[in-house]
């Protein structure tokens, strides 16, 4: 009930504007997020010495073209800086297609895959990566379709899927061929029973499901999460599958359980930080205050105290 009211808060301009327009809650989004510029993630990305990012420029459900194309220049801006800093190698790109224009009335899709293409050119330019995030059930159908696409020039476009869902153990096996670069998560969006497990023991099974059939298959399975059960469990079935270290990886957002990401990139295991920047914040902030009470507790302590 709670991640449900936080989620729907995460779509209040009313609470947008006291989250934005209160400095002292300043401190807990900033251990979410690196900063509003490019310049500040860069920084981060130098500070996560030994571990790899995925930079996630900020920001959902455009509705004008105009947008959509800041978009597209902010992400190339970002790749020219990680080439410039010589991180790209450690350092690829997460976007949302909801901010590429996808949601646009005419050609929102065309639109979203022209603009995740010149993404996926300045990627490669800068010799990294592109992964595609998912957002809510009713888009699964569009991004799959556009990462097929993109996929044919660009193989090394990742995408996400979300354990949550029940049609997820198949897309696993759809997505389970070589070259394919899946991201695992449990999923963030307040989703409807007819489509989603809603109990966390069903959508933690659903995941070690998922995990099978991503590890048996020849793609590069992405493991997001930071549940020390799954994560566990992800690492006996990568060697049961005959999978070395290099052969998949882990995930998990920046500012949560950080010693345990820099432990498991310490074991030898590849350790993939999702890093966010940016100053569309709010949504991905509340979703993140949902997925933990006690970030909440220290949130309304902050606001109490103001
Ligand atoms: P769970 O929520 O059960 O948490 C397990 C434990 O981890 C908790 O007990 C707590 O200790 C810790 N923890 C989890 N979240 C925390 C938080 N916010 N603050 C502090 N501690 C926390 N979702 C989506 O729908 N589309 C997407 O594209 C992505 N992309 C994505 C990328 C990466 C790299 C990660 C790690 C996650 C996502 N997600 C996502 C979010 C994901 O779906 C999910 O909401 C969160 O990862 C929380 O789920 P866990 O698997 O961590 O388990």
């Amino acid at each position: 009930m709670l991640r449900s009211a936080l989620l729907a808060a995460s779509r209040s301009a009313t609470c947008r504007a006291l989250v934005e327009n209160t400095p002292v809650l300043r401190p807990i989004v900033d251990r979410f997020v690196a900063g509003p510029a490019i310049e500040d993630a860069v920084r981060v990305v130098n500070d996560l010495d030994g571990l790899l990012v995925s930079l996630d420029h900020l920001g959902e459900a455009t509705h004008d073209r105009a947008h959509a194309e800041r978009t597209v220049e902010a992400y190339r801006l970002a790749l020219r800086r990680l080439g410039e800093a010589e991180l790209a190698g450690r350092a690829e790109v997460s976007l949302k297609l909801s901010a590429l224009g996808r949601d646009l009335p005419a050609d929102g899709e065309k639109i979203a895959l022209e603009c995740t293409r010149r993404i996926c050119e300045a990627a490669a330019a800068a010799g990294t990566t592109v992964t595609v995030d998912m957002e809510d059930h009713t888009t699964v159908d569009a991004t799959l379709s556009i990462v097929r696409s993109l996929r044919a020039d660009f193989p090394g476009t990742g995408t996400v899927l979300q354990a949550y869902l029940r049609r997820t153990e198949a897309d696993c096996a759809d997505f389970a061929g070589p070259g394919s670069r899946i991201r695992l998560c449990k999923g963030a969006y307040d989703e409807p029973g007819s489509v989603a497990y809603r109990e966390k023991s069903e959508v933690d099974a659903s995941y070690v499901r998922c995990l099978k059939v991503l590890m048996r298959g020849e793609g590069y399975p992405m493991v997001a999460t930071h549940d020390p059960r799954l994560i566990a469990i992800a690492e006996t079935l990568a060697g049961r599958s005959g999978r070395a270290s290099g052969d998949y990886e882990f995930q998990m957002l920046y500012g949560v359980r950080p010693d345990e990401q820099k432990t498991l990139a310490r074991r030898g295991l590849r350790m993939r930080v999702y890093l966010p920047y940016g100053t569309e914040w709010y949504p991905y902030f509340m979703r993140r205050l949902g997925e933990r009470p006690a970030n909440l507790v220290f949130f309304l302590r902050a606001l109490a105290a103001h």
